[in-house]
Formats: structure tokens, C-alpha cells, sequence
């Protein structure tokens, strides 16, 4: 069960991704999300003259696999202009994260050695740090930049679970506004956190989920919506008495896709907090990123049949949504929760080799640069 926490439902255990590599391997929409913002980030250094080093952070960077090669170019971008100053790079998570696997792709043991900056470019150090980004990181007034991708639409706490669907974009109205209100507090709570840290002219580049102008989200682009098929699957194991009702609700996704509306909040009206704390958001906009397991099979179609572009796209889901999943399990043998878990995702994929053309993981980003005054 998830820990209870002054009525709200602690989420930190459920979070984690895929380990040892999987989730970086199984991600590589994220990857073209991330490094389709290299621009922002280089513009976003070159600002930064004055000090005497330069500190980045990567906020929720899970195993550091999918912005390994944005932080390579970035680095490479400063010591060619000549830059030789120091730099540090601090990689931030919840304490489950798998930071072992992160250590080793860092110092070139893994897959990709050629994307190891530490080894490749003098004065680089690599830290890291386990504790959630809703919280101030660093000492005040000392980070160059702050990064995150695809991970602020995680919510510090469940303010309920959702009864009838696993995820908000399928809430009542009463639940949505919970997730709403619980996400501003949240979004309100990292704004104040990355102030504190930034220099002034320091600059917080975030490519988060979220819902975009034409209500478009994860997997939501057109066709089949993918949240709804988690629904119906994990539904229809409750239908077929595989799994309790608490278990069916227990797996409520402890996340919030925000709109541009609800990003830019904290920014607006004279007396809004942005200004309070001295930050300002200099652009926001959303972006689709195509699904590339979905482009592949259709520029292959000849040759690729749907059952192998269902085996491909299926781990692509798993890799971040599985665990929630399990969580929702806890108190059965690791066996039964094996079996529950393949027999979800087997149907899942089955449904998508049916018919193909119906399924994609397209990611809709709202981008967001805001800078510290
Ligand atoms: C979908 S992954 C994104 C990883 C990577 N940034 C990318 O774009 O591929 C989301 C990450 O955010 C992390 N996360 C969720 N809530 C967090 C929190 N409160 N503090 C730090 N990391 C968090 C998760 O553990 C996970 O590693």
C-alpha cells in the first residue's frame, strides 16, 4: 500500500523507472524531446560570463541516459568557444532512483562511451543528488542553469485516488480539481526552489508534459488514447477477478499534466509570486514530439509486421508506467505480481498488433524558459 500522509497518499515509492538501463533504452522519444532543446540551454549559458564556474542540474533525470548527449554538446559548446572555467553537473532524483546505472554511463561503462563528457573534457565533475526537486538543492545564488525534462508532471503527493480511471485525464470533474490545485502548490513549490538556487541571469529551461491548445497529451494525439487502454486493460483484470477494487484504484498515476494556463499562473497579475521571488518567464510554448516507434513501423510497413511494432512499443510504455502498476499490487508474492503485470501488458500489445494504426506515443512538452532576475 502507499504510505498515507496527512490524508494526501505519499507517491515516492511508485515513481521509479525501469532500472539498469531500461528506461533510457526503451526512451528514445524522450531523448529527441530533450535534445531538440539544446538551443535554449546554449543560449542560456552563453549568457553566463561572470562566474568563476558554471553549475548545471538535470531535475529528475532518471538514469541520465536520454540527456547524456544534450549536456555532451552543451559542454563541448563551452570549452570550443574557449570556456575552460570549471563545471558541475548535478543529477538529481527521488533516492530509488538508479543512480548506479547513471555513475557508470558518466564515466563511459555502458552503452554510448563516446557521449562520456567527464573523461572527454577537463575540469567536469559529476554529483549527484537523491532528493525530490520540490525542495531547494543547492546552495543559494550558485546554479548557472537548471534543466528538467519530462518529469515536473510528477505530483509530491496524491491528493485522492481517482475512482473510475488510472490517470486525471480521465478524473471526475471534483477529482481533476484536486490533481489541479495539488499540482499548482507543487509548481509554486519548484519555482520557489530553482529561485533560490539560480544566479541572477541564471536560467530554468523545463520541457514538462502536459495538455496542449488542442487538449493533445501523451499518447492523446489522434486514435486510440493511450490512457484509456491502461484503463480498459487494468479494468477488465478487475472485471475478470484478477485484481481487487483497491488494487484498480490503488493504481491511480500520481501525476498532473498541466496547461499553459495553469504553467504560467505564478507569472501573471502584478502581485503574482514570479515576482516576488525575482523570476520571469521569457518564453512557453508546446511542442509534439512524434512517436518514433510508431514513425518506424510506417516508414517500414512492407517489411514490418504489426505483431513486431507491438513488441517494440509496448517497453516504450513500460518503462515509466510499470511500477505504478506494481505499486498498486503490494501485499501479493512477487510471483502473482509477475503474472498479473506480463498478463496486463500481453493484452495491451495485444490489442495494438490488432490494429496498429490506431496506437502511437506521440509527447506533447509545454517548453518553458524562465530566467532569474
Ligand atoms: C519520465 S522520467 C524522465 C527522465 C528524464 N528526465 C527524461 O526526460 O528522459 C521522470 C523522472 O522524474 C523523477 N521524479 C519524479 N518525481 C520526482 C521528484 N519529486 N524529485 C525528483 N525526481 C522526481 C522520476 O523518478 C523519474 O526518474
Amino acid at each position: 500500500m502507499v504510505e498515507k500522509n496527512e490524508g494526501k497518499l505519499n507517491t515516492q515509492s511508485e515513481l521509479s523507472m525501469k532500472s539498469a538501463g531500461y528506461y533510457s533504452k526503451k526512451t528514445i522519444g524522450a531523448k529527441f524531446a530533450i535534445d531538440s532543446s539544446l538551443h535554449l540551454v546554449v543560449d542560456a549559458i552563453s549568457k553566463i560570463t561572470k562566474s568563476k564556474h558554471l553549475r548545471f542540474a538535470d531535475f529528475g533525470s532518471a538514469d541520465g541516459g536520454t540527456s547524456q548527449e544534450l549536456w555532451y554538446n552543451l559542454i563541448r559548446f563551452v570549452r570550443m568557444r574557449g570556456d575552460q572555467r570549471p563545471i558541475e553537473i548535478i543529477y538529481t532524483d527521488l533516492a530509488s532512483n538508479d543512480f548506479s546505472t547513471l555513475f557508470k554511463t558518466m564515466q563511459g561503462m555502458g552503452e554510448n562511451a563516446d557521449l562520456a563528457y567527464q573523461k572527454e573534457f577537463k575540469n567536469v565533475y559529476v554529483h549527484a543528488c537523491g532528493t525530490g526537486f520540490h525542495r531547494q538543492l543547492v546552495a543559494s545564488g550558485t546554479l548557472s542553469l537548471a534543466f528538467s525534462a519530462t518529469a515536473m508532471h510528477y505530483i509530491s503527493e496524491k491528493p485522492c485516488q481517482i475512482l473510475n480511471h488510472v490517470h486525471m485525464v480521465g478524473a471526475s470533474k471534483l477529482e481533476r480539481q484536486k490533481f489541479e490545485r495539488q499540482a499548482l502548490n507543487d509548481w509554486e513549490s519548484i519555482l520557489r526552489a530553482r529561485a533560490n538556487e539560480l544566479q541572477p541571469g541564471g536560467r530554468f529551461i523545463c520541457i514538462n508534459f502536459g495538455i496542449d491548445e488542442n487538449g493533445r497529451y501523451l499518447g492523446n494525439t489522434g486514435g486510440n488514447s493511450m490512457f484509456d487502454s491502461f484503463n480498459r486493460h487494468w479494468r477488465n483484470h478487475l472485471d475478470n477477478g484478477i485484481i481487487t477494487k483497491e488494487e484498480f484504484v490503488s493504481a491511480t498515476f500520481p501525476q498532473h499534466y498541466r496547461t499553459i494556463e495553469e504553467f504560467s499562473r505564478p507569472f501573471l497579475g502584478h502581485h503574482c509570486l514570479a515576482k516576488e521571488i525575482g523570476l520571469k518567464l521569457n518564453k512557453i510554448f508546446t511542442k509534439l514530439t512524434k512517436c518514433p516507434y510508431r514513425e518506424q513501423f510506417e516508414n517500414n510497413k512492407e517489411t514490418v509486421a504489426p505483431a513486431e511494432f507491438a513488441r517494440e512499443f509496448i517497453p516504450t510504455i513500460r518503462s515509466w508506467s510499470e511500477t505504478i502498476f506494481r505499486s498498486a499490487l503490494t501485499g501479493r508474492t512477487d510471483p502473482q505480481i509477475d503474472n498479473i503485470i506480463e498478463s496486463f501488458y500481453t493484452n495491451y500489445e495485444n490489442e495494438v498488433a490488432q490494429n496498429p494504426s490506431e496506437h502511437s506515443m506521440d509527447y506533447i512538452h509545454i517548453v518553458m524558459e524562465i530566467e532569474r532576475i
